[in-house]
């Protein structure tokens, strides 16, 4: 990852303080909508994982219909043109929306695995950067986990990669909201520890190297957060189709 154009630091990511940036203001139109489709925790906890990421793309939607990525960049141009050494960002058109239940309320796996975005993508998404928000209950013991300084990491060498299929349908209501099919469970020549990626009230920007994936949720309420990817105009290749809505995936902006 080419660390040059951005302000991220030697660990591959950097934490926006939500109340400096006035991201706030953002973070609390979009748990307006959450609020609206998430007002039973108790009935949503029991529900099946397709019933219940139903309810999550539902909400997506309407997310994306008032606060899709594009207008976010435009909103918050100083923001972004400060971070970045580039006024011209090609970002995925639609937000991410994450609902994460509790780890006790669900046997089934409810979070995604720890992933580079070029394990789902081609080799020039290793320029891609995350930029992820919380909206909800979000706190330690739910955050994203990741490994510390992954993103130097080498193929075939620091680590290695093991395919599996998971249980999810393509074209469910499961993959529409981000969930994957196929994962790779990540094997390391040397041990390593998961650690949580987390500041109260911030933001995070981080590589697409930097080994990453939703985390369990230790809290007792469902964790809400967006996300969503970007990458600096000199380093984007070609559009590819998103499989939530089977548009073209990302949309230039200019900041
Ligand atoms: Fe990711």
């Amino acid at each position: 990852m080419n660390l040059t154009n951005s302000s991220l630091n030697k660990y591959g990511f950097k934490f926006l303080d939500n109340d400096k940036t006035n991201l706030n203001n953002f973070i609390s139109d979009v748990k307006n909508i959450v609020e609206r489709f998430f007002n039973n925790e108790k009935k949503l906890k029991k529900l099946s994982k397709n019933d219940f990421n139903k309810i999550v793309f539902k909400a997506q939607q309407e997310i994306n219909k008032k606060h899709n990525p594009v207008k976010l960049f435009k909103k918050y141009n100083k923001l972004f043109k400060k971070e970045f050494s580039s006024k011209k960002i090609y970002t995925q058109h639609y937000f991410y929306l994450r609902a994460i239940r509790p780890q006790n309320f669900t046997k089934s796996k409810n979070s995604i695995g720890i992933h580079r975005e070029t394990f789902q993508g081609p080799k020039w998404f290793k320029n891609i950067i995350n930029l992820w928000i919380p909206i909800k209950n979000c706190r330690k013991d739910n955050a994203i986990n990741h490994y510390e300084k992954s993103h130097k990491l080498e193929k075939n060498k620091d680590f290695f990669l093991e395919e599996f299929r998971l249980p999810i349908q393509k074209g469910s209501y499961s993959h529409k909201t981000g969930n994957l099919y196929l994962e790779r469970k990540i094997k390391f020549s040397k041990k390593r520890k998961e650690k949580r990626l987390f500041k109260k009230n911030n933001s995070i920007i981080f590589s697409g190297e930097l080994m990453h994936g939703n985390g369990k949720n230790y809290s007792k309420k469902i964790r809400f957060s967006i996300d969503a990817r970007f990458i600096i105009k000199k380093h984007f290749k070609h559009n590819i189709i998103q499989s939530a809505n089977n548009k073209p995936y990302f949309a230039l902006v200019t900041i």
